[in-house]
């Protein structure tokens, strides 16, 4: 690290409010391609980059006492790029969650995938099932990977088990369907994060994501580390949440 960025990371530290951790951030990990384009190198080389830079995220997440952090790594609309970089993505997924098992095991991560998992290929979900076993008990932060996610299609599936499960139309509630969702333990998401400069959600945490407070950066996701991370917490302790209500009645809470 150069003593340059040590002195922003430590500066922006210090401005960090402990009590405003928010404890569910979700993350659109963008700009892989243009990261590897820009530097030559094939879009596969930049989603290797991508899946480095998560170690990073995610640990420094961890010991902030972020609770937990949802990653977009592989969306329903994903399937449509070329089928070698599918593979490829499918690949570094894999090996991703058999590599780091025993690390985030040993830093305290409970570990969850989310997404419609029956059209996954078994091995990824057989792998991550045992991650999950073996980090349930861990007090850290929970990892939520993301993976042919969709969040309408979260939806759909929670009013799918719903109907299976015989309720009626006047018994519908929000709550129902929260506790229909995947994971439903999973808070709603407070800061969703995405990099590389869009401005869009993409069909990420629909429902959960209603009212989070959203941060968009020009950095690629390659690029973005535990300064990048800093940044975006602070933007979000700066923002006044009112979820509906008006300042005067925050103060008295
Ligand atoms: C978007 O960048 C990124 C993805 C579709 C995949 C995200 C995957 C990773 C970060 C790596 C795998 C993750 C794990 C957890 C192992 P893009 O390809 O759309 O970039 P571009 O818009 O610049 O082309």
């Amino acid at each position: 690290m150069t003593e340059n960025r040590e002195t922003l990371r430590a500066s922006l530290l210090k401005e960090l409010d402990p009590a405003k951790i928010p404890a569910h951030i979700g993350i659109i990990m963008d700009g892989n391609g243009r990261w590897a384009k820009s530097r030559g190198k094939s879009r596969i080389r930049g989603h290797q980059e991508g899946a480095r830079r998560v170690k990073t995220v995610v640990r420094f997440a961890n010991d902030l006492g972020v609770k937990h952090i949802s990653l977009y790594a592989f969306s329903v609309e994903n399937w449509a790029r070329p089928s070698f970089e599918v593979s490829a993505l499918m690949r570094l997924i894999r090996a991703y969650i058999i590599r780091e098992r025993n690390d985030l095991h040993a830093e305290g991560v409970k570990f969850r995938l989310l997404g419609r998992l029956e059209e996954l290929a078994p091995e990824i979900v057989r792998q991550a099932q045992i991650s999950t076993e073996l980090m349930q008990n861990n007090p850290g932060l929970s990892l939520n990977l993301c993976i042919n996610y969709g969040g309408r299609a979260e939806i759909v599936d929670a009013v799918k088990k719903i109907i299976n499960k015989g309720y009626k139309a006047d018994q519908i509630t929000e709550e129902l369907i929260a506790a229909n969702l995947y994971w439903p333990e999973l808070p709603d998401v407070d800061l969703m994060v995405r990099t590389s400069g869009e401005m869009r959600t993409s069909n990420f945490h629909l429902w959960r994501g209603a009212y989070s407070e959203l941060y968009f950066t020009p950095v690629l996701w390659p690029d973005f580390d535990d300064v990048e991370l800093l940044k975006a917490l602070l933007a979000y302790q700066n923002r006044e949440r009112r979820f509906g209500m008006i300042s005067e009645q925050l103060a008295k809470n």
